[in-house]
């Protein structure tokens, strides 16, 4: 799978649309196939730990509902979507979608989606926080993008947060192969003209008050932060109501202090990598040893699993710091280089590991991944 940006490089595109306005990208994907069929699709939204969706209108009221689904004869053969979220978590084709867009970086990835419509199907206009590629599989869908601003959103349903019909500024039809980058902010609505598969990688990013609140509970979880405001260098106050200057400073400082890189990067480290959906791991962990993984990368790829988001700050990974699935991992620095592989290819060959095949603190650390199926030997 090759993503084709046309007249753009990736550097262009990051310069003029990313984040600032739409694109339709005609024929990204040449001869784009379905990374699964609509059966395999009703068969992921069967599963209950798989998170799936359902929309579509009833007596004109707007109705989502929530998976697992077992039957969609009652919903006949026009106006609904079912949407399964984390393809990727399921599904290691997806993986290769997700590796055309690696010139933005996995931390900023929340996952691939993938919408299956009737004719008529849509979820309604509205607003997404997101920025996504909606890479159009088979069918067509029209597409209709509004201009950013002032748009007044509503539940359509308790589930369900549309905005008012919008003036487009796009109005087009997407065929296979054929991608809408939309930033966040822009409305849209997409419906579908046949049945049609779309696949939508997103992207999510978070707000301060997200970040600030998951901090607080990061830092009692943790017992740190535990610094009270000091003042032994307290000069007399005149002005018994007032906080001056100085003890404004203290406040701040206080809490600038407690704000430092170790924490920003341990915390958003463990949050960056801890995965919405459920991930395919094994239900107990499993019984590889050293000797096995030895022998069988010589003729196996080790495959990261899907959805498994694991990274490294370039500005700590010498001390052997990654994080892995919501953790940190501690390695030790002599392990450093290792980690930049682990986090950066998807797939781990005897080749691209070959400088660690005799270490055996390298080997044990691996198994335990593989044991927790974090990392999975190539079936074929
Ligand atoms: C869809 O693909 O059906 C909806 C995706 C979106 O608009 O976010
Ligand atoms: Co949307």
């Amino acid at each position: 799978m090759k993503l084709e940006l046309n007249d753009l490089t990736p550097e262009q595109f990051l310069a003029e649309y990313w984040q600032k306005k739409p694109l339709v990208i005609r024929q990204g994907f040449k001869n784009f196939q379905d990374l699964l069929s609509a059966d395999e699709m009703a068969g992921l939204a069967s599963d209950e730990l798989v998170e799936s969706r359902r929309v579509f209108q009833k007596d004109e009221q707007w109705q989502a509902e929530f998976g697992p689904f077992e039957c969609y004869e009652h919903l006949g053969e026009k106006d609904w979507t079912l949407i399964v979220q984390a393809l990727n978590n399921w599904l290691p084709a997806a993986e290769d979608l997700i590796q055309c867009f690696d010139f933005i970086p996995r931390w900023r990835l929340d996952d691939v989606m993938v919408s299956f419509a009737t004719p008529g199907g849509s979820v309604g206009p509205h607003i997404d926080l997101y920025d996504v590629f909606i890479c159009q599989g088979s069918g067509s869908r029209r597409w209709r993008v509004g201009d950013l601003g002032g748009h007044t959103e509503f539940a359509a349903h308790p589930a369900l947060l549309h905005c008012e019909p919008f003036e487009p500024i796009l109005d087009i039809e997407l065929n296979t192969g054929d991608i809408l980058y939309l930033p966040p902010g822009y409305p849209h609505d997409g419906i579908s003209l046949e049945p049609s598969m779309s696949f939508s990688v997103g992207y999510r990013t978070a707000s301060a008050s997200d970040m600030l609140s998951g901090i607080a509970d990061y830092l009692i979880d943790n017992e740190l932060g535990k610094e009270q405001i000091a003042d032994p260098d307290r000069s007399i106050s005149t002005k018994s109501g007032c906080v001056t200057p100085a003890d404004f400073s203290r406040i701040k400082q206080q809490l600038l202090d407690t704000l430092d890189d170790k924490l920003i990067s341990q915390f958003s480290g463990c949050r960056l990598t801890t995965s919405k959906c459920e991930l395919d791991l094994p239900e107990s962990e499993l019984g590889f040893q050293v000797s096995d993984l030895v022998e069988t990368i010589q003729s196996k790829d080790l495959i990261r699993l899907g959805g498994l988001r694991c990274l490294y700050f370039e500005n700590s990974y010498q001390q052997g710091i990654l994080f892995i699935n919501g953790e940190t991992e501690s390695l030790s620095a002599d392990l450093a280089d290792v980690i930049p592989i682990l986090c950066n290819d998807p797939v781990l060959t005897a080749d691209s590991l070959a400088e660690w095949m005799e270490n055996s603190a390298f080997l044990e650390q691996m198994v335990v991944w593989i044991n927790k199926g974090y990392w999975y030997f190539d079936e074929d």
